[in-house]
């Protein structure tokens, strides 16, 4: 799943001293969970890319950092797509102002920036041409700086302008310390990972994580599904699962995965018990079931007691867990005990431990097991695709910028 990247990196040219005075452009990904107030609930994303973005300011640079958050609208900014929150924080992180530019891709603003300065370009979505990687902005984007840092881990399965074309416009592009220190990392991990490979995929469809599911069926010892995937597994080996949620369209594909896995002596190991309630809500009941007993008007929520153990189990023995997804509703306590289970599992676990994805890092953070896991991605969409072995564009065209010198 790993092969050796080469491209330049934010510490070489800070080493070689090159950082001095110019205009460094670092795109970070700071797309951060909200509240509907607009309040920051989890800032994992921001904390990660400080350590770029000091770095920058140490080595004497004017810095201009932008992300996107959330998907807007091209050429309609709207107040709640406004990384307003994001540069207060950044600035509390960085101990230093952090003034947001609007309409900055002409350059307006940025004409008086000063060495040790840090302002924050708003929402780089906002921009018309950004998501379809447009030649035009990515230039115009490339003008305004000497030096390109991608640090933007989360978003490198993305070719948009400001991951992808700006660095092949800009003098220099070279890869932040995130996005080198999450290609490493998971690169060392998957590259041999010590077995047996244990997978957790879980989430609410099939659908959004075929490809991922299809690539792990060929690599992995266990692969563990959970939430709405795993009904669909569990209705492709015949069991009533109720009203569920389900992608009747997949059975097939999820039969065809249990296969693949079956023939090399791995498994899809499919609940023993579930926990189920009669409608989807924060108060609903919850009730401990045996698979066999499901009923027709029930939705499954969790996994049961049953199925947590021997999951666990498996995951004791494990040499390497990857885990994507929580297994149950947990955001509803009654329905979280499943996830729990296995986050306390994979904490005590001596596998080496690698996670992923919003809702993984928002399962860690409520069962309290950040400093168990071995290493925790800030990538979603990135990790996942990197897990499958494709290679994310944001990266090659840093390989590429490399290889042309
Ligand atoms: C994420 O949240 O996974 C990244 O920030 C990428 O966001 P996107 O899926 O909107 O491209
Ligand atoms: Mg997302």
């Amino acid at each position: 799943m790993s092969a050796v990247l080469n491209f330049i990196r934010l510490q070489d040219l800070i080493d070689q001293n090159a950082l001095q005075g110019k205009r460094v452009f670092i795109r970070a990904d700071l797309n951060v969970p909200q509240d509907d107030d607009g309040n920051i609930t989890e800032d994992t994303r921001i904390r990660a890319s400080v350590p770029a973005i000091k770095a920058a300011v140490a080595a004497g640079a004017k810095v201009m950092v932008t992300s996107h958050l959330g998907r807007p609208t091209e050429g309609e900014f709207k107040p709640e797509d406004s990384l307003a929150p994001v540069a207060k924080r950044l600035s509390e992180l960085l101990g230093q102002p952090v003034e947001l530019k609007q309409n900055w891709v002409d350059g307006a603003g940025l004409e008086g920036l000063q060495t040790g300065q840090v302002v924050l370009l708003e929402n780089v979505r906002v921009n018309k041409g950004e998501k379809k990687n447009s030649d035009e902005l990515a230039q115009k984007m490339a003008a305004l700086c000497d030096i390109y840092v991608n640090d933007a881990f989360g978003t490198a399965h993305r070719a948009e302008a400001s991951t992808h074309g700006i660095a092949k416009f800009a003098p220099v592009a070279a890869a932040g310390p995130l996005l080198a220190a999450e290609l490493d990392a998971l690169g060392k991990a998957l590259g041999a990972p010590a077995r047996p490979l244990l997978a957790i995929v879980a989430g609410s469809k099939v659908s959004s994580k075929l490809s991922i599911l299809k690539a792990l069926a060929d690599k992995v010892d266990n692969l563990i599904v959970g939430g709405g995937i795993a009904n669909t597994f569990m209705k492709a080996v015949g069991l009533n699962i109720g009203k569920s949620l389900v992608e009747n369209d997949l059975v097939d594909e999820a039969k065809a995965i249990i296969d693949i896995m079956a023939k090399r002596g791995a498994q899809v190991p499919i609940p023993v018990d579930v926990v189920c309630a009669k409608e989807f809500s924060p108060t609903a009941a919850a009730t401990v079931k045996d698979v066999k007993d499901v009923a027709d008007d029930d939705m499954i929520l969790d996994i049961g007691p049953k199925t947590a153990a021997l999951l666990a189990a498996q995951i004791a023995a494990a040499g390497t867990v990857v885990w994507n997804g929580p297994v149950g509703v947990f955001e509803f306590d009654q329905f979280g005990e499943g996830t729990k289970a296995l986050a306390l599992a994979i904490a005590e676990s001596k596998a080496f431990s690698i996670a992923g994805g919003g809702d993984t890092l928002a399962a860690i953070a409520k069962y309290n097991i950040s400093e168990q896991v071995g290493y925790i991605s800030t990538g979603g969409g990135a990790f996942l695709e990197f897990l499958e072995g494709k290679i994310l564009p944001a990266v090659e065209i840093l390989t590429q910028r490399a290889a042309a010198k």
